[in-house]
């Protein structure tokens, strides 16, 4: 099966030593390596390949001139990836696209419609902090002017880097006429939790829907002084409300049965024998519905007001990144799991606590996603796995959906 090939060329761009992660930051160096890695492999099949106004990468198999029935079938995922993330979470999506069309056209199979690979731009938001940016924008989620002036951590913004690579970012929003096109979207994805790893187990799964979650910014401004001098005291030390506050979002979510994770923080101005004067820290909240999401965070935010009070210490909560409930067509994924079962693949349906570019573009076409068995259950680190039976079991799984939506 191609998935190896492919598989193989893509798994040495943005690692940062053999055994380590990946950091595939939105236009970086390595990110822009992915996306040559992508305008090859579409080349090598005869794709035809462009970017979209918002940096989205396409690569169309489009059936025979003149006989092209309307609403493309797209898939795929994305090749960014968090700081020290897996190898998995987004392109074996991208991969497994390119690798299903290969299956089909050596079955001798020819789209009635055109179908897309696509890899959507910047959906860990690990540059610029919003994820899912590239369909956001594509759908008109994210107000373009907003987007530009995004910054990431050496306050760079979007608009720079997007100039620096090639983009221009004057051209960035909703595309109306890309999205008119499309019937329908499945994204592959490798599984985040434990979800198949666990018994019964499968390889495959079919996704329900994803968990309302976000993203909020804590800024915890203090008095810098002396770590030798400063009386405990006087001190107004912002690290120990930001302390407190990480805390309570444990007991939080632990007493709600929703999650909550401070994963970043900065304390500026960083010295080991120095009070920082300020602490910045970003929250991410789940939780399996909006009202469950919508008290996490009341509830984290007056503990943190709290104990800022407590210390002295002025205290401001921003929202950076919010993402609504999604419930994916049931039409589609009834149809999706009776072409599995007819493939002889069993897929349990799953819901998810992990956020994608399907959730976003839901909002706008039938929109489902397949998940591939991860054993290890661990994602967004290093030790993300899965196993390559269940990785082409996955590229069977989606050529079959593929043939069906869009093949004669
Ligand atoms: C993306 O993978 C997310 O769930 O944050
Ligand atoms: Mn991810
Ligand atoms: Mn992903």
């Amino acid at each position: 099966m191609s998935l190896a090939r492919l598989w193989e060329s893509l798994l040495p761009i943005g690692r940062e030593d053999p055994a380590g992660g990946y950091r595939r930051y939105a236009f970086t160096q390595a990110e822009m390596a992915c996306r040559s890695w992508f305008r090859a492999a579409a080349a090598e099949r005869d794709l035809a390949v462009s970017a979209d106004r918002n940096a989205n990468l396409w690569a169309w198999w489009d059936p025979p001139a003149g006989d092209c029935a309307p609403g493309a079938i797209v898939t795929g995922s994305h090749l960014d990836s968090v700081p020290d993330g897996g190898a998995f979470d987004g392109p074996l999506g991208v991969a497994s696209g390119f690798a299903a069309i290969d299956l089909l056209r050596e079955r001798g199979r020819v789209p009635a419609r055109a179908v897309a690979v696509a890899a959507f731009c910047e959906e860990e938001g690990a540059r610029f902090g919003l994820a899912c940016l590239g369909s956001r924008l594509l759908t008109g989620a994210q107000d373009p002017a907003a987007a530009r002036a995004l910054r990431d951590g050496a306050g760079v913004t979007l608009a720079e880097a997007m100039t620096a690579a090639g983009y221009d970012p004057a051209l960035i929003g909703p595309d109306e006429d890309l999205l008119g096109g499309i019937g329908a979207f499945v994204e592959l994805h490798v599984e985040q939790g434990r979800a198949l790893a666990e018994p019964p187990g499968a390889a495959i799964g079919i996704a329900a829907g994803i968990w309302p979650h976000g993203r909020w910014r804590f800024e915890f401004t203090g008095q810098a002084d002396h770590a030798g001098t400063a009386r405990l005291a006087g001190r107004r030390d912002p690290m120990l409300p930001f302390a407190a506050t990480a805390l309570a979002a444990r007991e939080c979510a632990g007493s709600l049965g929703t999650l909550a994770t401070f994963g970043k923080i900065a304390a500026e101005p960083g010295g080991v024998n120095a009070i920082s004067s300020s602490v910045r820290a970003w929250l991410d909240a789940r939780a399996p519905d909006q009202d469950g999401l919508d008290l996490t965070v009341i509830r984290i935010h007056a503990a943190a007001e709290h104990a800022a009070r407590r210390h002295g210490v002025a205290l401001s909560v921003a929202p950076e990144s919010l993402t609504p409930p999604v419930g994916f067509d049931p039409e589609l994924r009834d149809r999706i799991a009776a072409v599995l079962g007819a493939a002889g693949i069993d897929a349990p349906v799953l819901a998810t606590g992990a956020g994608h570019d399907a959730g976003v573009l839901a909002a706008r076409m039938p929109t489902a996603m397949l998940f591939v068995r991860n054993p290890s259950g661990v994602s967004h680190a290093p030790a993300e796995h899965a196993e390559p039976a269940d990785c082409e079991l996955g590229v069977i799984a989606l050529a079959a959906v593929l043939e069906d939506l869009a093949c004669r």
